[in-house]
């Protein structure tokens, strides 16, 4: 923000008087960095006006001095004035607090009457954030578990009925909508039945445990011409709604890679949760629970860890990937299935007898976009998911998001001009002056954004839902994205326990490899 070009007592007499008016620190840092910059001699990589370009000027003279560079010491040099810009910049990237839009639906008037099925972990902080909509009522939840639905009434904080078996619930006219928050290989099973009954659905990520269950899924929210809605929040988050809006506007540039990563460390990151002390084929339904599963004695490690079994979940794929991919597909607009996945990983800490690996890395091919992801149970290194733009970098972290501007200035060439001799070189760069007479681009500032304090991105998702079964307008997560990201964990999975690339064949809607 410093007015460059003014004079160092021009300068700083402004910056004093600026940073008095408005008291902002970040200010003050900027003004620090300019006198320290005054102070170490460097007030010409501070100028980017005048008749003679100091930087330029600068640049080459490191550079015939250099006896010896790399192409990095190089790059550090010609884009000195940019880069000690870029330095005082990143620091002022205070975050902009976005607004928070739970309630969305508030002026439809009529609250919409749901139910929810499965309040276990996810029913139960479904019906949490529920309970602040103000456009939502439950009245009623079901789960086979008996302290299950206890924990369902007590999330919501009323007494509303509830019992073991869902279709009772499904069979009320009362009800608007149904929550489905059931293990992942029960989706299908209940969505179905919930769509047969007139009834609007919001189904828990990933939509579908296997292609083909996705695909009855699709098939019957148009059958029953229903509003569909899948459950990764990330969607509605205001934070993937402002990325969204800087992918669309084009700032990043060109963007052709997108890393994402969803790690942690612990035993509950790898799904290892404590069993209660009352769980027994008593207090659960365990026939129920394996209606659409291979016959078993009761086993409670199944019931409670049921990620870690390909017979009813899909591992980090399923649990993890399909939020990176549900965040990546509303940010760029991709909504697609990916045509290659090819998955490497390993099952090395966590090795207690599950299916699926504790490490898993896939590199997607969609279509003008490579995706690069893994999940590591194994370290705690979080979930960012980065753009790569050639303008631009964009990352998601958590709820806050940084665009940080790339130096696409020309620069002239260095690390190549090692074997040059001297006169060779004052000509080369003579020359790339004379073809460059532009002084080089600001760097624009660093952008940061942030979710307010305690923001709840599931009140956010649910609050779209309950605002699309009142309207009947779209809702963006609806049945097809939702089945494309889940077939995107079906390919990773895919190509991981076949040991090679898995393609998906859009001809006859199947996982080939
Ligand atoms: N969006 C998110 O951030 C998020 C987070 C966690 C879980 N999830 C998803 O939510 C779903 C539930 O996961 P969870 O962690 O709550 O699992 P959980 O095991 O804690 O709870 C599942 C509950 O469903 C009940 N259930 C299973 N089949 C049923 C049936 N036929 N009728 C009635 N109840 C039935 C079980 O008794 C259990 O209580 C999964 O699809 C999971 O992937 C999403």
């Amino acid at each position: 923000m410093i007015r460059r070009g003014r004079g160092l007592e021009g300068a700083l007499k402004y910056e004093v008087f600026r940073f008095l008016r408005q008291k902002n620190k970040w200010r003050f840092l900027d003004f620090a960095a300019l006198l320290a910059a005054q102070i170490v001699g460097i007030q010409g990589l501070w100028t980017h006006e005048g008749p003679k370009n100091e930087n330029y000027a600068r640049m080459e003279r490191n550079t015939m001095k250099a006896p010896s560079m790399t192409r990095r010491d190089f790059v550090r040099l010609s884009a000195g004035a940019v880069v000690a810009g870029a330095a005082v910049k990143a620091a002022q990237a205070e975050p902009v607090t976005l607004t928070a839009q739970t309630g969305i639906a508030e002026s439809a008037g009529r609250k919409i009457r749901f139910v929810s099925i499965g309040t276990g972990i996810r029913g139960c902080d479904l019906l949490r954030s529920a309970r602040k909509l103000p456009t939502g009522v439950c009245v009623g939840t079901a789960d086979l578990y008996d302290m299950h639905q206890r924990a369902g009434i007590e999330a919501y904080g009323a007494e509303v009925p509830t019992s073991r078996d869902y279709r009772a619930l499904l069979d009320r006219k009362d009800v608007d909508a149904v929550i489905v928050a059931v293990a992942d290989f029960q989706h299908r099973r209940v969505v179905l039945d919930a769509l047969a009954a007139g009834k609007d659905v919001y189904c828990e990520k990933p939509m579908s445990h296997n292609v083909a269950d996705g695909l009855a899924m699709v098939e019957a929210v148009a059958a029953n011409k229903r509003i569909f809605q899948a459950g990764s929040q990330r969607v509605s988050n205001i934070v993937y709604k402002k990325a969204a809006e800087i992918y669309a506007s084009g700032r990043l540039g060109e963007v052709h890679l997108i890393e994402g990563h969803s790690d942690r460390n612990t035993p509950s990151g790898a799904w290892v949760y404590p069993i209660p002390h009352d769980a027994s084929p008593e207090t659960i339904d365990w026939k129920a629970f394996l209606r659409d599963a291979p016959a078993r004695p009761f086993d409670a490690a199944r019931f409670f860890r049921w990620r870690c079994f390909k017979e009813y979940g899909e591992g980090v794929a399923g649990d993890l990937y399909v939020h990176l991919l549900s965040g990546i597909q509303c940010i760029t607009g991709i909504n697609a299935i990916p045509s290659r996945a090819y998955s490497m990983g390993s099952l090395t800490h966590f090795n207690d007898g599950r299916d699926f690996p504790d490490l898993l890395a896939t590199l997607y091919d969609y279509p003008g976009m490579t995706v690069n992801l893994h999940c590591n149970q194994n370290n705690e290194a979080g979930e960012p998911i980065i753009f790569h733009g050639s303008e631009a970098t964009m990352v998601i972290n958590g709820n806050t998001l940084t665009v940080t501007p790339q130096n696409t200035n020309p620069q002239p060439e260095g690390y190549s001009l090692n074997g040059w001799t001297a006169a060779a070189k004052q000509q080369y760069m003579d020359e790339w002056h004379a073809a460059h007479p532009a002084p080089p681009a600001k760097l624009g500032d660093v952008e940061s954004y942030t979710a307010p304090q305690g923001y709840d991105d599931t009140a956010d998702h649910l609050a779209a839902f309950f605002h699309a079964v009142e309207t009947r307008e779209h809702v963006v997560e609806d049945e097809v994205f939702g089945n494309n990201a889940a077939i995107a964990c079906h390919l990773a999975n895919h190509s991981y326990f076949h040991r090679g690339v898995a393609t998906w064949d859009a001809a006859t809607k199947t996982i080939k490899g």
